[in-house]
């Protein structure tokens, strides 16, 4: 016999809450850790409890939701998979990878409230230990967003889910933080070429490798109208998204922020700063206090002063340091940080874009700015 499991009695109460709140007429969601972002689920086969999920981040119910399974005998009661995922499947499941599949014709196998009308659902067997084992004990897909309000950045640690959604939701699972740090690729394979509808934990270039991929292009757009000769960016021109409360700006090409100069007669107090590598820091080493340290990075607290010694902001400095899995790992973390701390405003420098995970941090961040900078 293989040892006893012990299941953590957090772990069956969350089942609890998910099993049965499928029967009842008033539902709410359980938030749950995942290897990418926590998720916010619930039963995928019940309407009432889909709809609990809309009502508690206060998203707009055309925009569908992730199904996730704990296993393929799981997903193969919705659909049949196409052979294009065979091996995509087998190289990258369970993991940050979401494929599209065709909805089931047959019954009313998914909650309607899913798919938001469409005719292809979101797959996706997550690494999360704790995860799967949620959804085998439900024994039913969870239909999961991100467990962040609608608008903010997407939750890593259980903090953030309670930040965003105390007195609405009935149980948070705490699984400790995130690994990956954004949310998962999300695939069609079943259109030709197969695209790529948003970038995540599972770069375009390993994609690229799979049997039948090679081909597979960007069906998203994040690259604005930055460069020489642009305009930046008009501030609050653009749906909002995984923002902070503070203002972000974004600066694409590691050109150095000249904080003293970007303040001149904005009046603001404090100034966040999150760096990536080549920028240098604003607070020193030895300057400045600690204000919090946690999940991968330190925030330093220290002062902006002009050339007669004035104070001209309060600058709190944040180093993700050079690895993009880093800079993914910690990057929401750090945005809902400063805003704890109270920034006005946020200089974020961007990572050098690529097709690996660096081209889902730039898509998260070109969304969070109001302003993007060459
Ligand atoms: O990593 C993740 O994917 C996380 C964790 C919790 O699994 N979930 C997540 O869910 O990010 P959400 O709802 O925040 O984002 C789902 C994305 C949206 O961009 C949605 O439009 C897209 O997947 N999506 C879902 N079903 C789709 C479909 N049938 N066709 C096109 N896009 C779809
Ligand atoms: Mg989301």
């Amino acid at each position: 016999l293989p040892p006893t499991p012990l299941i953590p009695p957090s772990l069956t109460l969350a089942a609890t809450a998910l099993t049965t709140s499928t029967a009842s007429s008033f539902s709410t969601p359980v938030a749950f850790p995942t290897e990418t972002v926590y998720g916010l689920g619930a039963d995928a086969t019940s309407s009432t409890a889909v709809k609990g999920i809309y009502t508690a981040k206060g998203r707009p119910s055309d925009n569908p939701l992730i199904v996730h399974v704990s296993d393929l005998s799981m997903l193969s009661t919705l659909s049949t998979i196409p052979e294009i995922y065979h091996e995509l499947i087998s190289k990258f499941w369970p993991g940050p990878l979401t494929i599209l599949l065709p909805v089931p014709t047959s019954g009313q196998l998914l909650a309607p409230e899913v798919t938001a009308g469409l005719t292809t659902f979101g797959a996706r067997m997550p690494d999360s230990p704790l995860a799967r084992a949620l959804i085998q004990l439900v024994g039913k897909p969870l239909a999961a967003p991100s467990a962040n309000a609608s608008t903010r950045p997407s939750p890593t640690k259980a903090v953030h889910v309670l930040e965003d959604l105390e007195g609405k939701i009935e149980l948070i699972l705490d699984g400790g933080d995130c690994a990956v740090g954004v949310e998962s690729t999300v695939v069609d394979g079943l259109c030709d070429p197969p695209v790529v509808l948003r970038p995540g934990g599972v770069g375009i270039e390993e994609i690229r490798q799979v049997k039948g991929w090679k081909g597979v292009v960007k069906g998203y757009k994040d690259r604005s109208e930055v460069g020489e000769g642009h305009k930046p960016r008009a501030p609050g021109m653009k749906y909002k998204h995984y923002s902070p409360r503070a203002r972000v700006v974004l600066f694409e090409g590691h050109k150095p922020v000249n904080v003293g100069k970007e303040l001149e007669g904005g009046g603001l107090k404090k100034v966040g700063v999150i760096r990536t590598g080549e920028w240098e820091g604003l607070v020193g080493e030895t300057e400045g206090r600690i204000e919090s340290e946690e999940g991968g990075f330190a925030v330093r607290q220290g002062s902006l002063r002009d050339e007669e010694g004035k104070e001209l902001a309060t600058v709190l400095d944040v180093d993700l340091g050079r690895d993009v899995k880093g800079v993914a790992h910690g990057l929401f973390a750090a945005l809902r940080e400063l805003d704890r701390l109270g920034a006005d405003i946020i200089f974020v420098e961007g990572v050098s874009d690529g097709d690996d995970i660096a081209a889902a941090v730039m898509n998260r961040l070109r969304k969070a700015a109001s302003e993007i900078r060459p």
